[in-house]
């Protein structure tokens, strides 16, 4: 197995080297290389991160210290405190008779092949002086260059000891520059972003807010190398962690200039209690580097999401009409069953019924009451879900529903009969965040009734083909009634309450596609896609919003995660909301009886088109052609694995006189060498298209010359299929 890995053991002393090194241990992929060394004090060291080597027994020729590194560990692969160190730590402690004090050394060392395509390499460290081990992972995902990287922490000293800080990952890179993009956000304003270099100090990008962590920020973030990178140029390294709750991510540029990243759970109020002989797996942080500019390093990200992480990722998605903003809270059984007749006349796949369905004593009429109590509210749905079920059978749609199973009204059955199921201070006013408050998923009762939620839910109706998992509140008040005298392990076990809930959950109903949504995109990421199939980017669903909001987030996550609804948000016609949303998965949250009849043709054929080209979209790579942060037309472009087939779209973003695409864009991903023709499709019924769809272009002409998408005002939306010419 190791032979394979082309590992090396380098036995002796480097001369020319500050510090002798006893062992060099590089984790490759394709292209990169990730390089640990061992000194013969065993500090273990991460002396290299970028391109690999053509000759790998050079890579001990590194040198793996800094002349004026005072400490010797200025560029640990995990840096502990309280003894030598002198920078941010990964790891600090307390130990179980209070001593502070850390110091991680070399022990050994397995690397094997998980398969063609994937190797773990662990490293054992301990402290001298203490009982503690930590392991670090490294597991590369060699075709897309991608690398997961947790560690391990156990300890057998006399009592337990307390981790205050307990990072997945500490990477070190060197370059001339560092330039972060970084994101922020609020309700219906995700993934706004702000590109600047690093200077010294630390930088740290994080998140308090326990559940719907990434409302004011997400995990990912992107760091280019010398200089900015651009979408086909440059070195660039894209990070998040794998962990739906509270993140700290530093970015350290250190007194010789290195970029010290340091990733995982946030510690903040989290100091952690870990008993002798329990293991602490932290999440992983997962990075992908390219050399060739941002667009290479998020196809690598996107096909590694897909073959190895996101549920589902190689499989269908589901089209859908959602009932949420053409009624909100006020429907009954009759105004469901037209609307499933709608969805069948509008030729999606599903009909998701949204908020409002329940509680009775407090019934869901609005968001003040009702959350826990998931019984059908038996005013607006008599016959209770199932009905609506077998009505949707038979008009031949399937039929979803919405949840939001970790939360409560306090005007609730729920409340009234568990109040210390719920995260609330016990002598403090309870602050509320859309009018409820969060469950202590740290209670293994509250994991039960949570999981039976969805269990009774396919009892009720077997045949449930959806479900949107919401989650609005953040957590105020954080306290535990479970946790006792643990009140700081609250946010901690919490996300791990949650994922034992999903893993039930996936262990009953394996192939239930699930929706992740937030108030919109206040919770998204790679732990969590291990469960759903997709996410809900915006509560924003203006189309030239969503254009931004999804340009960004496609960075990180592949279109196939991206439910996009076209909504009555935004002043753009009908066919622009319909093209941005295709971007994606595709579906509908419009009253589609009240569409005047060419708006309602418009929307069929829409759903045949996309049907047509939704394998591209899902499964293709993405290219990003025109950039609308800087250009007055955005342009994305997705093409087929075989190169067959793609589909470009173009929207204007400026409204100001005359804007427009002024000459070609360049299409990227073809190949040069083969014949294409190019058509416009979802034309808008009565309109003709001015892109000449007889003429033969080579790949090479459309990659080197472009095509003008002539949008403008008139045309402020274009959609453009490419195949291979026969
Ligand atoms: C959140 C979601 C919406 C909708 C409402 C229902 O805001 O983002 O899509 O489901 O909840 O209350």
């Amino acid at each position: 197995m190791i032979k394979n890995l082309r590992l090396l053991l380098i036995g002796g002393l480097l001369t020319n080297c500050a510090f002798a090194q006893k062992l060099t241990l590089p984790v490759e992929t394709a292209h990169n290389a990730l390089v640990l060394q061992v000194s013969n004090n065993n500090d273990l060291t991460q002396v290299y991160f970028g391109e690999k080597l053509n000759n790998p027994s050079e890579y001990k020729a590194i040198s793996p210290g800094d002349n004026n590194d005072y400490s010797g560990v200025y560029r640990s692969a995990y840096t502990s405190s309280g003894s030598r160190n002198l920078l941010e730590p990964a790891i600090s402690i307390q130990h179980a008779d209070g001593n502070q004090s850390l110091d991680l050394r070399y022990v050994s060392y397995k690397q094997e092949k998980l398969s063609t395509d994937i190797s773990l390499t662990s490293v054992k460290l301990k402290d001298p002086v203490y009982s503690i081990e930590v392991t670090l992972f490294y597991k590369a995902y060699i075709k897309d260059d991608v690398i997961e990287q947790w560690s391990v922490i156990n300890q057998r000293e006399k009592g337990d000891i307390i981790l205050q800080k307990y990072a997945s990952a500490n990477l070190n890179l060197s370059a001339k520059s560092y330039w972060l993009r970084q994101y922020h956000g609020e309700w219906a304003k995700e993934m706004r972003p702000e590109e600047t270099q690093i200077t010294h100090g630390i930088k740290t990008l994080d998140s308090k807010l326990g559940t719907r962590a990434n409302l004011f920020m997400p995990s990912v973030f992107m760091v280019s190398l010398d200089r900015s990178s651009t979408e086909d140029d440059g070195k660039v390294l894209m990070g998040a962690l794998e962990w739906s709750g509270n993140f700290r991510t530093d970015l350290e540029l250190d007194p010789q200039d290195h970029l010290r990243i340091i990733s995982g759970i946030n510690n903040y109020a989290s100091a952690y209690r870990l008993k002798p002989g329990i293991d602490f797996v932290t999440p992983a942080f997962v990075y992908t580097y390219s050399t060739h500019g941002k667009g290479d390093a998020s196809r690598h990200l996107h096909s590694w999401a897909r073959d190895y992480k996101i549920m589902d990722g190689k499989r269908d998605r589901l089209t859908l009409l959602n009932n949420w903003e053409s009624t909100y809270f006020d429907f009954n059984e009759q105004k469901l069953f037209n609307i499933l007749k709608d969805t069948k006349e509008l030729g999606v796949d599903l009909f998701l019924l949204d908020d409002g369905w329940f509680g009775n004593k407090y019934p869901r009429n609005d968001d003040r009451a009702g959350l826990g109590d998931w019984q059908e509210n038996h005013n607006k749905l008599p016959n209770g879900i199932a009905s609506i079920a077998r009505e949707a059978d038979k008009d031949g749609v399937k039929f979803g529903i919405w949840i939001e199973p970790e939360m409560v009204n306090p005007k609730s059955i729920l409340y009234n009969k568990h109040p210390d199921w719920v995260i609330k201070q016990p002598k403090r006013d309870e602050y509320y965040f859309r009018n409820q408050l969060v469950l202590d998923l740290s209670n293994p009762a509250v994991q039960d009734f949570v999981f039976g939620v969805v269990d009774s839910l396919f009892i009720k109706d077997p045949k449930l083909a959806y479900i949107k998992w919401d989650c609005n509140s953040v957590i105020f008040n954080a306290y535990s009634a479970h946790l006792k005298h643990d009140q700081s392990q609250l946010y901690v076990d919490y996300v791990r309450g949650l994922y034992k809930v999903l893993q039930r959950v996936r262990q009953k109903y394996p192939n239930i596609p699930m929706m992740l949504c937030s108030g919109g995109g206040g919770r998204v990421d790679y732990a969590a896609l291990q469960y759903f199939t997709e996410f809900w980017p915006s509560d924003n669903t203006d189309p030239l919003e969503r254009i931004f909001i999804q340009w960004e987030y496609s960075y990180f996550y592949p279109a196939i995660t991206s439910s996009n609804h076209v909504t009555d948000w935004g002043r753009q016609p009908l066919k622009y909301r319909v093209d941005v949303a295709m971007m994606g998965k595709l579906g509908f949250d419009i009253v589609t009886s009240k569409l005047n009849p060419h708006d309602l043709r418009f929307c069929k054929d829409a759903v045949n088109t996309y049907n047509a080209i939704k394998s591209i979209i899902w499964h293709g790579d993405q290219y990003r052609l025109s950039d609308p942060q800087t250009d007055n037309v955005a342009s994305v472009m997705y093409v087929d694995t075989l190169k067959k087939s793609a589909v470009m779209f173009n929207y204007l973003v400026n409204n100001r006189f005359d804007s427009g695409s002024k000459g070609p864009i360049l299409l990227k991903g073809l190949d040069a060498t083969r014949k294409y023709t190019i058509k416009e499709i979802n034309l808008y019924p009565g309109a003709k298209s001015n892109v000449n769809a007889e003429t033969v272009y080579t790949g090479d002409f459309l990659m080197k010359i472009g095509i003008n998408p002539n949008v403008d005002a008139r045309r402020s939306s274009v959609i453009i299929h490419i195949e291979q010419a026969q």
